[in-house]
């Protein structure tokens, strides 16, 4: 089986790319092959590419940046979704694009569901939002919103804050985190795995529905995540020491883009359809220590 990755080079296509299963061979697609900010090369390159699925996991990811640099934003979370989605329809494929969780304005208090009206408060959210809108309105498409993801490799909270923990431990200072928005960390490892069900599902001509929810189980505000990373990254001998972590509410640290205060993903429909385990999110940052560690973090 053929998988076409465009994002190959982001932190969830090195995951995808690192665990993909032994049927599968991916065509790996970074910048250097297609700018997605041009768009006339795209049909060429999926039509030529023969997969059978493509996954799409490229993305403006820069929440803050993209306040200033709109268009940019919508060129690659919108306008590059759908036309990726609109070549693969062209295909006998099937298109898997990921989504966030940042979709939504955060004033609810229990888990948001696929179905739930989406009200972005960002240009980040907003562009993915209609990225998402443009993908499902063709058939044999695929959206997964995830949230809060970070892996061993690229630019994410978890490797910024280890990096904190150190200076600042050393430094003698504390280290303040946002304790008023609450989500659920997701490892690239977790979402590569439902990724990879997913196209063994479809492969099997399993019936699943077009929109899907998937983070890691539990709940945290960043200032948990803070304090658990400096925690198990003393434990598993990556940082020496953790420093103090001070819980800030988010008018203390202000930034370009709001956020949402509260957006865990209900991935009820995703468990019990796909039958995918859900496990914590400190079991799953466990096992990226794991891996950040056989890369001689310093
Ligand atoms: N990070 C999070 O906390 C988070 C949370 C929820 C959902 N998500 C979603 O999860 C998905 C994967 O995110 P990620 O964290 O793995 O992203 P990432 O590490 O920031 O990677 C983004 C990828 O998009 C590519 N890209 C960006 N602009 C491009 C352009 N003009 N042309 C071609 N490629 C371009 C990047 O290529 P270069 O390497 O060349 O820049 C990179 O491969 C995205 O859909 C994101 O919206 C992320």
């Amino acid at each position: 089986m053929k998988i076409l990755l465009i994002g190959a080079t982001g932190q969830l296509g090195q995951t995808l790319i690192k665990t993909k299963p032994q049927n599968i061979e991916i065509v790996e697609c970074s910048r250097s092959n297609i700018d997605l900010s041009n768009l006339e090369l795209i049909n060429d390159f999926i039509l030529s590419s023969n997969a059978n699925f493509v996954i799409n996991s490229a993305a403006y990811t820069e929440v803050d940046r993209a306040e200033l640099e709109s268009e940019l934003a919508y060129q690659i979370n919108a306008e590059a979704p759908n036309a990726i989605a609109n070549s693969v329809s062209k295909t006998k494929g099937s298109l898997i694009h990921i989504s966030t969780d940042f979709v939504f304005d955060g004033t609810k208090n229990i888990p948001y569901n696929p179905k739930d009206y989406v009200k972005p408060l960002g240009i980040y959210g907003k562009s993915k939002a209609k990225g998402e809108e443009y993908v499902l309105k063709l058939k044999n498409n695929y959206v997964v919103r995830t949230s809060w993801l970070y892996g061993d490799f690229g630019k994410n909270f978890c490797l910024t804050m280890l990096r904190l923990h150190k200076e600042k431990s050393l430094a003698k200072q504390p280290l303040r985190v946002v304790s008023d928005q609450i989500g659920a960390p997701t490892s690239t490892y977790s979402l590569s795995r439902f990724c990879w069900k997913i196209i063994d599902s479809l492969s099997k001509s399993k019936i699943i529905p077009s929109l899907l929810h998937w983070s890691d189980a539990g709940v945290a505000s960043w200032f948990d995540f803070a304090f658990a990373i400096g925690e198990i990254g003393v434990e598993k001998g990556l940082i020496s020491e953790a420093a103090k972590v001070i819980p800030i509410k988010s008018d203390e640290y202000k930034t370009p883009a709001k956020r949402p205060h509260y957006s865990l993903l209900n991935c009820e429909e995703s468990t019990n359809i796909l039958q995918e385990n859900q496990f914590h999110w400190r079991v799953e940052l466990k096992k990226v220590m794991d891996e950040i560690k056989l890369k001689n973090f310093k």
